[in-house]
């Protein structure tokens, strides 16, 4: 595996339909998001700068929309972190298997949508940081 294949976290721009009554986003199946969605579930009333997430998934993939507020997503593919501040609703962040995520809510109203391509499966997370640090090296290696 060479470097341009490591997984990594990216933005999608989520295209607005709408004008002065208001603003709407469609999510289908797996368009804008790139993946067939499967799961949704969301979370707000988390305390500000509490660190919610530190795992990742050996294959499942995930998107996020901050709805309201603002939330910090650090995402570290085992190379290279990059920080995400989302705080608008017209901005998605897809984050592949195997890139280790952790959040930082910024506010006390913000409200965060996750879709996901799998069942819930406790068997498919990594929270050990160290064990992902090692997986990730040596996939790679
Ligand atoms: P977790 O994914 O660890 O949340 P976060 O990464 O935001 O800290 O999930 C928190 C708890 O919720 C954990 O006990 C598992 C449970 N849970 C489900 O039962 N089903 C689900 O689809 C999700 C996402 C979590």
């Amino acid at each position: 595996m060479n470097s341009q294949t490591i997984p990594q976290a990216r933005l999608v721009n989520l295209d607005i339909i709408g004008g002065d009554m208001g603003s709407l986003v469609v999510l289908e199946k797996a368009s804008p998001v790139p993946f067939d969605i499967f799961r949704t579930y969301y979370i707000w009333n988390v305390p500000k700068h509490a660190p919610r997430g530190q795992h990742a998934h050996y294959e499942g993939q995930q998107f996020f929309i901050c709805l309201r507020g603002s939330c910090r997503f650090s995402c570290d593919n085992g190379y290279a972190r990059h920080d995400f501040i989302m705080d608008q609703p017209d901005k998605g962040l897809y984050i592949p298997a195997m890139v280790w995520g952790e959040q930082e809510y910024l506010s006390d109203d913000t409200l965060v949508l996750v879709l996901a391509d799998a069942p819930y499966d406790d068997n498919d997370y990594i929270r050990d940081y160290k064990t992902f640090m090692d997986l990730t090296t040596r996939k790679i290696n």
